[in-house]
């Protein structure tokens, strides 16, 4: 490992050198790298005769020491960003975005999958308690579906391509060989460029329909010290349109979102916003905070579809049973329709 950094280290410099030696010789160069200033102009032959990788006017040492250093020289062409021989950060970014960051992030996405899984043997789906009563009542409008699916459709696509991003080269390309590895980066990667600004608008959409159901209140309390009732049958916390859990969605959803379109666009514009060294960071920021994101959705994935009856009908047509809501939002059924609900969890009795 230490060899092997070591002998990327020596070619990078040798890269450094070989560069800096062609870009330095004025009639050879369409760009000639400056460093050091207006003494760089005068030709001080300082130790020896002058070698092709060296800059007129400055100390062989001196030279590979700012270069080391990701000193920017001065070039002849638009792009000044080639002044930089070597940025030195780089090889951090990569240590971590190779090392812990891939490696964490890894299990914390296998780590959900083996907690959902475990969940659905332990628990099963969760059924509606209560009988049903053949009546429906609205949860979402078609507006409210429309933006969840293009939000929904949008991440999935998103969290797909830019995992392949992440891991693809060591997942994906042994088992389907370069050439549709190759195609499949590319149209993701086009994908990813263009659905982020679906899935932005998608976020603050959401964000304005939903943000007044979301305020944290006391109920929520009672519905974490109660689990939610996910893990015991026939106990039904009560909750208005969003119960606890929905809120935490719903906030991971606005802060998550937001933080991976503020990162996502400063990396889709390079150096529009940023240096080369901040968006080393931001993409860093950017792949932890998808990952983080992509564990949560998957749990609301499951909830939302496999995990429990009558959910997901409330992003299908929209309209939900009405004894689903009576026993997962009765606070709402109560602020909709002005029946009064018996709460379980008041009563020690599933809700009827
Ligand atoms: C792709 C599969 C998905 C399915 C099957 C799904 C399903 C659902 C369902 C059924 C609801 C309504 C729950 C209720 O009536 O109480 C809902 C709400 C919601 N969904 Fe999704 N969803 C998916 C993806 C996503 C994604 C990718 C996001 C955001 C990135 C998202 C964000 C939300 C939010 C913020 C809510 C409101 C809060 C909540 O109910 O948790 N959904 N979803």
């Amino acid at each position: 490992m230490e060899g092997h950094r070591m002998k990327t280290a020596v070619a990078a410099l040798l890269l450094g050198v070989g560069l800096a030696g062609g870009l330095a010789l004025p009639a050879a160069a369409q760009s000639s790298v400056r460093i050091g200033g207006p003494a760089a102009e005068q030709q001080v032959d300082r130790d020896g005769p002058m070698v092709p990788t060296q800059i007129p006017g400055q100390d062989r040492g001196d030279s590979w020491h700012a270069i080391r250093l990701g000193e920017q020289g001065s070039v002849s062409i638009p792009n000044k960003q080639a002044g930089v021989l070597i940025q030195s950060e780089g090889e951090a970014w990569r240590a971590v975005r190779n090392g812990p960051l891939s490696q964490y992030g890894s299990w914390v996405l296998g780590g959900i999958l083996a907690l959902l899984a475990l969940f659905f043997l332990v628990r099963g789906r969760i059924r509606i308690d209560g009988e049903k009563t053949g009546r429906t009542i609205q949860r979402f409008n078609a507006f409210e579906r429309g933006v969840h699916w293009m939000t929904a459709g949008s991440f999935v696509v998103l969290a797909i391509s830019g995992l392949n991003l992440l891991y693809g080269r060591h997942t994906l390309l042994p088992l389907i060989g370069p050439e549709p590895f190759a195609a499949l980066s590319h149209y993701g990667k086009l994908a990813h460029n263009f659905l982020g600004f679906a899935f932005i608008l998608g976020v603050a959409l959401i964000f304005v329909m939903w943000a007044h159901h979301n305020i944290p209140s006391r109920h929520d309390l009672t519905w974490f010290l109660k689990a939610g009732g996910l893990f015991s049958k026939g106990v039904h916390p009560p909750a208005h349109k969003f119960n606890g859990g929905q809120k935490v969605i719903f906030w991971s959803t606005v802060v998550g979102g937001a933080a991976l379109g503020f990162t996502g666009v400063q990396l889709i514009f390079p150096f529009s916003f940023a240096t080369l060294e901040e968006m080393q960071l931001y993409q860093l920021a950017h792949a932890a905070i998808a990952v983080i994101m992509i564990a949560i959705i998957l749990a609301h994935i499951y909830i939302g579809s496999i995990g429990m009856e009558g959910a997901f009908d409330a992003m299908g047509d929209g309209q939900v049973e009405l004894q689903w809501a009576r026993e997962h939002h009765s606070l709402w059924v109560e602020d909709v329709t002005g029946e009064k609900v018996r709460h379980a969890h008041r009563h020690g009795t599933p809700a009827e």
